[in-house]
């Protein structure tokens, strides 16, 4: 039986209350916090940054202690100064977009050097051309089905062929080198979409306003794994 992962974004949750909204959601059984990070540059939004990681990781656990990973999607540029800053923090797995780096390899061993998981994010448009020549450096693909910037925008249908064309990537990476990339999708994931997503080969589903913007998180997470298990 796979594997399947919810990553409740935060971009929708009440900024005014993030704490107590990472530990309800968690709650809830989120299996990863994820955190968006825009800068006004590389997306036309702006959100929050290393001090608020930091101040929210002691609220990524549940409540036997267990840590929940802290994944953050960058959506800047450039990328390199922010890594350290984000490790230190508390990050467990950063990702960025290929184009938001001058040099795709130095920013993945930079992650990998500040000891989190380096992931690699496609926005809707981007070409996965990159992918064949970093499989050994990443640790997580991000697929993104909306155009990055805001959180409660609609599914757009491409993005599951494409991640169809990063599972077969991905398979046959782990037949030859037995190591596991993640694979995540993010954007305009809901309980009744969650399942085609799967099926195109996600393992990983961030959804934001699906979550938040409904008073039950539980309700909302069990659905949706009630739609993964088909
Ligand atoms: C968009 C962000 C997403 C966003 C998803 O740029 O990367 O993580 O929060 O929000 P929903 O699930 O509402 O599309
Ligand atoms: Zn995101």
């Amino acid at each position: 039986m796979k594997t399947y992962r919810i990553a409740p974004s935060i971009l929708s949750a009440d900024f005014a209350r993030l704490g107590e909204e990472v530990r309800n959601v968690i709650a809830a059984g989120a299996d990863f916090i994820h955190f968006d990070v825009m800068d006004n540059h590389y997306v036309p939004n702006l959100t929050i940054g290393p001090l608020v990681a930091q101040s929210l990781k002691p609220h990524c656990k549940r409540a036997d202690g267990t840590p929940v990973p802290l994944d953050v999607h960058l959506m800047v540029k450039p990328v390199d100064a922010l890594v350290p800053m984000f490790a230190k923090a508390g990050a467990d797995i950063i990702s960025f977009h290929p184009e938001a780096s001058e040099h795709i390899d130095r920013t993945l061993q930079l992650i990998r050097d500040s000891g989190c998981k380096a992931g690699l994010v496609f926005n809707p448009a981007t070409s996965l051309d990159v992918l064949d020549y970093v499989m050994d450096r990443i640790d997580l693909v991000l697929i993104m089905s909306v155009n990055p910037g805001f959180g409660g925008q609609s599914f757009i249908e491409g993005a599951l062929h494409k991640t169809a064309i990063v599972r077969k990537k991905l398979d046959a990476y782990k037949a030859q080198s037995g190591r596991d990339i993640l694979l995540e999708v993010d954007g305009g994931i809901k309980a009744d979409n969650i399942a085609k997503v799967a099926a195109a080969g996600a393992d990983t589903f961030v959804a934001g306003s699906a979550i938040f913007g409904q008073p039950d998180y539980k309700a909302v997470v069990d659905a949706m794994r009630a739609n993964l298990a088909g």
